[in-house]
Protein backbone atom coordinates (compact mmCIF):
# COMPACT_ATOMS: atom_id res chain seq x y z
CA UNK A 1 0.00 0.00 0.00
CA UNK A 2 1.10 3.19 -1.20
CA UNK A 3 2.29 5.38 2.00
CA UNK A 4 0.84 8.71 2.41
CA UNK A 5 2.68 11.88 1.74
CA UNK A 6 4.07 13.21 5.25
CA UNK A 7 3.92 9.72 6.69
CA UNK A 8 6.73 8.75 5.72
CA UNK A 9 8.61 10.88 7.16
CA UNK A 10 6.50 10.40 10.39
CA UNK A 11 7.74 6.64 10.29
CA UNK A 12 11.35 8.29 9.04
CA UNK A 13 11.17 10.00 12.16
CA UNK A 14 10.21 7.03 14.58
CA UNK A 15 12.90 4.95 13.28
CA UNK A 16 15.51 7.23 13.89
CA UNK A 17 14.18 8.07 17.28
CA UNK A 18 14.22 4.06 18.17
CA UNK A 19 18.20 3.80 16.44
CA UNK A 20 19.47 6.52 19.00
CA UNK A 21 17.55 5.13 21.51
CA UNK A 22 19.03 1.54 21.38
CA UNK A 23 22.53 3.42 20.60
CA UNK A 24 22.24 5.13 23.50
CA UNK A 25 21.38 1.98 25.44
CA UNK A 26 24.98 0.26 24.18
CA UNK A 27 27.00 3.15 24.83
CA UNK A 28 25.48 3.38 28.72
CA UNK A 29 25.51 -0.99 29.19
CA UNK A 30 29.26 -1.50 29.91
CA UNK A 31 30.48 -3.94 27.75
CA UNK A 32 30.39 -8.12 29.02
CA UNK A 33 33.93 -7.97 28.03
CA UNK A 34 34.64 -5.28 30.66
CA UNK A 35 35.76 -5.07 34.19
CA UNK A 36 33.07 -2.95 34.59
CA UNK A 37 30.20 -5.38 33.55
CA UNK A 38 31.66 -7.58 36.06
CA UNK A 39 31.47 -4.84 38.95
CA UNK A 40 28.24 -3.71 38.04
CA UNK A 41 26.60 -7.24 37.39
CA UNK A 42 27.72 -8.22 41.09
CA UNK A 43 26.84 -4.97 42.55
CA UNK A 44 23.37 -5.03 41.20
CA UNK A 45 22.95 -8.98 42.83
CA UNK A 46 22.38 -10.60 39.18
CA UNK A 47 23.96 -13.40 37.83
CA UNK A 48 27.58 -13.90 35.75
CA UNK A 49 27.54 -16.64 33.26
CA UNK A 50 29.79 -18.21 31.57
CA UNK A 51 29.95 -16.37 28.29
CA UNK A 52 30.87 -13.33 30.47
CA UNK A 53 34.37 -11.78 31.25
CA UNK A 54 35.21 -12.46 35.03
CA UNK A 55 38.40 -11.73 36.96
CA UNK A 56 40.78 -14.39 36.71
CA UNK A 57 40.27 -15.03 40.87
CA UNK A 58 37.10 -15.13 41.02
CA UNK A 59 37.02 -17.79 38.13
CA UNK A 60 39.62 -19.96 40.12
CA UNK A 61 37.99 -19.67 43.27
CA UNK A 62 34.78 -20.99 41.80
CA UNK A 63 36.38 -24.01 40.25
CA UNK A 64 38.01 -25.00 43.18
CA UNK A 65 34.85 -24.29 45.13
CA UNK A 66 32.55 -26.12 42.85
CA UNK A 67 34.68 -28.87 42.56
CA UNK A 68 35.60 -29.25 46.51
CA UNK A 69 31.91 -29.32 46.46
CA UNK A 70 31.32 -31.90 43.54
CA UNK A 71 33.85 -34.43 45.29
CA UNK A 72 32.40 -33.84 48.71
CA UNK A 73 29.16 -35.52 47.11
CA UNK A 74 30.72 -38.06 45.30
CA UNK A 75 32.80 -39.44 47.77
CA UNK A 76 29.85 -38.97 50.60
CA UNK A 77 28.57 -42.07 49.12
CA UNK A 78 30.77 -44.29 50.52
CA UNK A 79 29.93 -44.29 54.18
CA UNK A 80 25.89 -44.69 53.79
CA UNK A 81 26.56 -47.11 50.61
CA UNK A 82 28.14 -49.36 53.30
CA UNK A 83 24.72 -50.06 55.01
CA UNK A 84 22.69 -50.64 51.51
CA UNK A 85 23.41 -54.16 52.18
CA UNK A 86 22.35 -54.25 55.22
CA UNK A 87 19.15 -51.56 55.69
CA UNK A 88 16.86 -53.63 58.35
CA UNK A 89 13.68 -53.18 55.80
CA UNK A 90 12.95 -53.04 52.30
CA UNK A 91 11.30 -49.70 52.41
CA UNK A 92 14.89 -48.33 54.45
CA UNK A 93 16.90 -49.77 51.43
CA UNK A 94 14.93 -48.33 48.70
CA UNK A 95 15.04 -45.12 50.81
CA UNK A 96 18.79 -45.23 51.42
CA UNK A 97 19.62 -45.83 47.50
CA UNK A 98 17.22 -43.18 46.75
CA UNK A 99 19.56 -41.13 48.79
CA UNK A 100 23.08 -42.09 47.17
CA UNK A 101 21.95 -41.64 43.88
CA UNK A 102 20.73 -38.56 44.25
CA UNK A 103 24.34 -37.88 45.51
CA UNK A 104 25.79 -38.87 42.62
CA UNK A 105 23.23 -36.55 40.52
CA UNK A 106 24.42 -33.84 42.73
CA UNK A 107 28.32 -34.64 41.64
CA UNK A 108 27.33 -34.74 38.14
CA UNK A 109 25.50 -31.21 37.88
CA UNK A 110 28.46 -30.08 40.04
CA UNK A 111 30.84 -31.21 38.18
CA UNK A 112 29.37 -29.45 34.66
CA UNK A 113 29.01 -26.44 36.93
CA UNK A 114 32.58 -26.58 36.94
CA UNK A 115 33.09 -27.47 32.79
CA UNK A 116 31.10 -24.19 32.69
CA UNK A 117 34.53 -22.06 33.68
CA UNK A 118 36.63 -24.14 31.29
CA UNK A 119 38.29 -26.54 33.17
CA UNK A 120 37.38 -30.61 31.98
CA UNK A 121 36.09 -33.24 34.53
CA UNK A 122 38.66 -35.50 33.95
CA UNK A 123 40.91 -32.94 35.16
CA UNK A 124 39.53 -32.29 38.40
CA UNK A 125 39.01 -35.98 39.28
CA UNK A 126 42.94 -36.34 38.59
CA UNK A 127 43.06 -33.29 41.35
CA UNK A 128 41.25 -35.02 43.59
CA UNK A 129 42.85 -38.34 43.33
CA UNK A 130 46.01 -36.85 43.62
CA UNK A 131 45.40 -34.88 46.93
CA UNK A 132 45.40 -31.46 45.25
CA UNK A 133 41.92 -30.61 45.45
CA UNK A 134 40.23 -31.53 49.25
CA UNK A 135 36.59 -32.86 49.97
CA UNK A 136 34.57 -32.26 52.93
CA UNK A 137 36.32 -33.98 55.74
CA UNK A 138 32.82 -34.90 57.27
CA UNK A 139 33.18 -38.15 55.02
CA UNK A 140 36.05 -39.41 56.43
CA UNK A 141 34.23 -40.82 59.65
CA UNK A 142 33.18 -44.42 59.82
CA UNK A 143 29.87 -45.50 60.02
CA UNK A 144 29.84 -48.08 62.45
CA UNK A 145 26.39 -48.94 63.21
CA UNK A 146 23.06 -48.40 60.88
CA UNK A 147 21.47 -45.64 63.50
CA UNK A 148 25.20 -43.97 61.98
CA UNK A 149 22.66 -43.78 58.62
CA UNK A 150 19.63 -41.38 60.40
CA UNK A 151 22.50 -39.32 62.05
CA UNK A 152 24.08 -38.39 58.87
CA UNK A 153 21.03 -37.39 57.30
CA UNK A 154 19.65 -35.47 60.01
CA UNK A 155 22.87 -33.81 61.28
CA UNK A 156 25.09 -33.84 58.04
CA UNK A 157 22.78 -33.05 55.10
CA UNK A 158 21.35 -31.12 57.72
CA UNK A 159 24.14 -28.81 58.20
CA UNK A 160 24.64 -29.08 54.43
CA UNK A 161 21.31 -27.73 53.55
CA UNK A 162 22.16 -24.66 56.17
CA UNK A 163 25.58 -24.19 53.90
CA UNK A 164 23.83 -24.53 50.57
CA UNK A 165 20.47 -22.35 50.45
CA UNK A 166 22.58 -19.72 50.68
CA UNK A 167 24.47 -21.10 47.68
CA UNK A 168 21.00 -20.68 45.39
CA UNK A 169 21.74 -16.88 45.51
CA UNK A 170 25.39 -17.19 44.45
CA UNK A 171 26.40 -14.66 41.87
CA UNK A 172 27.38 -17.44 39.63
CA UNK A 173 24.61 -18.42 37.27
CA UNK A 174 25.26 -22.41 36.68
CA UNK A 175 26.38 -22.30 40.54
CA UNK A 176 23.23 -21.03 42.03
CA UNK A 177 20.80 -23.34 39.61
CA UNK A 178 22.33 -26.65 40.54
CA UNK A 179 21.80 -25.50 43.76
CA UNK A 180 18.03 -24.85 44.14
CA UNK A 181 17.45 -28.64 43.22
CA UNK A 182 20.04 -29.94 45.40
CA UNK A 183 18.63 -28.14 47.98
CA UNK A 184 15.16 -29.65 47.50
CA UNK A 185 16.99 -33.38 47.67
CA UNK A 186 19.26 -32.37 50.42
CA UNK A 187 16.02 -31.52 52.50
CA UNK A 188 14.24 -34.94 51.68
CA UNK A 189 17.81 -36.53 53.12
CA UNK A 190 17.16 -34.70 55.95
CA UNK A 191 13.28 -35.44 56.80
CA UNK A 192 14.43 -39.21 55.95
CA UNK A 193 17.39 -39.27 58.68
CA UNK A 194 15.56 -37.29 61.10
CA UNK A 195 12.51 -40.33 60.83
CA UNK A 196 15.17 -42.92 60.80
CA UNK A 197 16.27 -41.48 64.00
CA UNK A 198 12.80 -40.87 65.36
CA UNK A 199 11.73 -44.69 65.60
CA UNK A 200 15.57 -45.68 66.93
CA UNK A 201 14.68 -43.54 69.80
CA UNK A 202 11.46 -44.73 70.47
CA UNK A 203 12.12 -48.38 70.06
CA UNK A 204 14.27 -51.43 72.24
CA UNK A 205 16.72 -50.03 75.14
CA UNK A 206 19.71 -51.42 72.59
CA UNK A 207 18.30 -49.03 69.89
CA UNK A 208 17.96 -46.01 71.92
CA UNK A 209 21.57 -46.51 72.69
CA UNK A 210 22.58 -47.03 69.24
CA UNK A 211 20.84 -43.62 67.89
CA UNK A 212 22.13 -41.56 70.85
CA UNK A 213 25.72 -43.15 70.36
CA UNK A 214 25.44 -42.12 66.53
CA UNK A 215 24.21 -38.75 67.30
CA UNK A 216 27.28 -38.39 69.94
CA UNK A 217 29.39 -39.35 67.12
CA UNK A 218 28.39 -37.01 64.00
CA UNK A 219 28.11 -33.82 66.07
CA UNK A 220 31.31 -31.92 66.52
CA UNK A 221 32.07 -33.47 62.87
CA UNK A 222 28.75 -32.05 62.10
CA UNK A 223 29.96 -28.69 63.32
CA UNK A 224 33.31 -28.86 61.83
CA UNK A 225 31.59 -29.10 58.60
CA UNK A 226 30.79 -25.10 58.50
CA UNK A 227 34.60 -24.73 58.37
CA UNK A 228 37.31 -23.34 60.55
CA UNK A 229 36.32 -20.27 62.61
CA UNK A 230 36.03 -16.56 61.00
CA UNK A 231 38.94 -15.08 62.49
CA UNK A 232 41.03 -18.12 60.36
CA UNK A 233 39.26 -18.47 57.27
CA UNK A 234 41.50 -17.71 54.39
CA UNK A 235 39.50 -17.11 51.72
CA UNK A 236 35.82 -16.28 53.14
CA UNK A 237 36.34 -11.77 52.74
CA UNK A 238 36.78 -12.17 49.00
CA UNK A 239 34.41 -14.74 48.42
CA UNK A 240 31.60 -12.91 50.90
CA UNK A 241 32.52 -9.71 48.44
CA UNK A 242 31.97 -11.64 45.03
CA UNK A 243 28.79 -12.32 46.82
CA UNK A 244 29.87 -16.01 46.03
CA UNK A 245 29.40 -16.46 49.81
CA UNK A 246 26.58 -14.88 51.36
CA UNK A 247 27.50 -15.47 55.65
CA UNK A 248 30.46 -16.33 57.02
CA UNK A 249 31.57 -19.55 58.73
CA UNK A 250 30.37 -19.04 62.25
CA UNK A 251 27.02 -17.23 61.25
CA UNK A 252 26.00 -20.60 59.36
CA UNK A 253 27.38 -22.71 62.42
CA UNK A 254 25.51 -20.60 64.81
CA UNK A 255 22.22 -21.14 62.65
CA UNK A 256 22.61 -24.64 62.27
CA UNK A 257 22.76 -24.95 65.99
CA UNK A 258 19.55 -22.82 66.83
CA UNK A 259 18.30 -25.15 64.55
CA UNK A 260 19.32 -28.40 65.50
CA UNK A 261 18.31 -27.73 69.47
CA UNK A 262 15.05 -27.81 68.91
CA UNK A 263 14.74 -31.02 66.56
CA UNK A 264 16.84 -32.82 69.19
CA UNK A 265 14.45 -32.32 72.07
CA UNK A 266 11.38 -33.51 69.49
CA UNK A 267 13.49 -36.47 68.33
CA UNK A 268 14.39 -37.47 72.13
CA UNK A 269 18.21 -37.69 72.20
CA UNK A 270 20.87 -35.43 73.46
CA UNK A 271 23.42 -33.40 72.31
CA UNK A 272 26.71 -34.49 73.88
CA UNK A 273 27.60 -30.71 74.61
CA UNK A 274 27.45 -29.73 78.31
CA UNK A 275 27.70 -26.16 77.74
CA UNK A 276 24.90 -25.60 75.51
CA UNK A 277 22.38 -23.39 76.61
CA UNK A 278 20.54 -20.20 75.51
CA UNK A 279 21.79 -17.40 75.90
CA UNK A 280 19.03 -14.53 76.04
CA UNK A 281 21.26 -11.71 75.79
CA UNK A 282 22.60 -13.33 72.46
CA UNK A 283 19.19 -14.66 71.14
CA UNK A 284 21.34 -17.68 70.65
CA UNK A 285 22.32 -20.94 71.98
CA UNK A 286 25.86 -20.90 73.17
CA UNK A 287 28.37 -24.14 72.37
CA UNK A 288 31.47 -25.62 72.23
CA UNK A 289 33.36 -25.32 69.33
CA UNK A 290 34.55 -28.42 67.29
CA UNK A 291 38.14 -28.91 67.78
CA UNK A 292 39.49 -27.54 64.70
CA UNK A 293 42.67 -29.16 65.23
CA UNK A 294 41.28 -32.68 64.58
CA UNK A 295 39.32 -31.19 61.04
CA UNK A 296 42.56 -29.74 60.07
CA UNK A 297 44.61 -33.06 60.54
CA UNK A 298 41.53 -34.84 58.31
CA UNK A 299 41.32 -32.47 55.61
CA UNK A 300 44.84 -32.82 55.22
CA UNK A 301 44.44 -36.36 54.85
CA UNK A 302 45.02 -38.11 58.27
CA UNK A 303 40.86 -38.93 59.27
CA UNK A 304 39.87 -42.26 60.18
CA UNK A 305 38.78 -43.17 56.63
CA UNK A 306 40.19 -40.62 54.34
CA UNK A 307 43.05 -43.56 52.67
CA UNK A 308 39.51 -45.94 52.42
CA UNK A 309 37.73 -43.10 50.53
CA UNK A 310 40.46 -42.40 48.38
CA UNK A 311 41.31 -46.26 47.18
CA UNK A 312 37.79 -46.77 46.29
CA UNK A 313 37.42 -43.69 44.29
CA UNK A 314 40.59 -44.47 42.47
CA UNK A 315 39.05 -48.02 42.54
CA UNK A 316 35.99 -46.73 40.81
CA UNK A 317 37.61 -44.50 38.21
CA UNK A 318 39.76 -47.49 37.07
CA UNK A 319 37.71 -50.03 36.97
CA UNK A 320 34.68 -47.72 35.50
CA UNK A 321 37.39 -46.72 32.44
CA UNK A 322 36.27 -48.99 30.42
CA UNK A 323 32.43 -47.70 30.74
CA UNK A 324 33.18 -44.10 29.96
CA UNK A 325 35.54 -44.55 27.19
CA UNK A 326 32.91 -46.83 25.47
CA UNK A 327 30.52 -43.84 26.33
CA UNK A 328 32.41 -41.40 24.86
CA UNK A 329 32.99 -43.67 21.94
CA UNK A 330 29.37 -43.66 21.23
CA UNK A 331 28.71 -40.31 22.12
CA UNK A 332 31.70 -39.61 19.31
CA UNK A 333 30.10 -41.65 17.01
CA UNK A 334 26.07 -40.34 17.46
CA UNK A 335 28.17 -36.67 16.95
CA UNK A 336 29.53 -37.75 13.86
CA UNK A 337 26.20 -38.83 12.47
CA UNK A 338 24.32 -36.38 13.38
CA UNK A 339 26.96 -33.95 11.40
CA UNK A 340 26.94 -36.39 8.27
CA UNK A 341 22.98 -35.73 8.36
CA UNK A 342 22.77 -32.18 8.66
FE1 LIG B 1 24.09 -33.88 48.24
FE1 LIG C 1 22.34 -35.22 50.82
Amino acid sequence: MPVEPGAQSLLDQVAEAERDLVDAAARDRPDAESDAYFDAVIAADQKIEPRDAMPDAYRKTLIRQIAQHAHSEIIGMQPEGNWITRAPSLARKAILLAKVQDEAGHGLYLYAAAETLGVDRAELYEQLLSGRQKYSSIFNYPTVTWADVGAIGWLVDGAAIVNQVPLCRCSYGPYARAMIRVCKEESFHQRQGFQSLYVLARGTRKQRDMAQDAVNRWWYPSLAMFGPPDGDSTHSAQSMAWKIKRYSNDDLRQRFVDMTVQQAEVLGVNLPDPDLRWNEERGHYDFTQPDYEELMRVIKGDGPCNRERMANRRNAVESGAWVAEAASAYAAKHNNRQEAMA
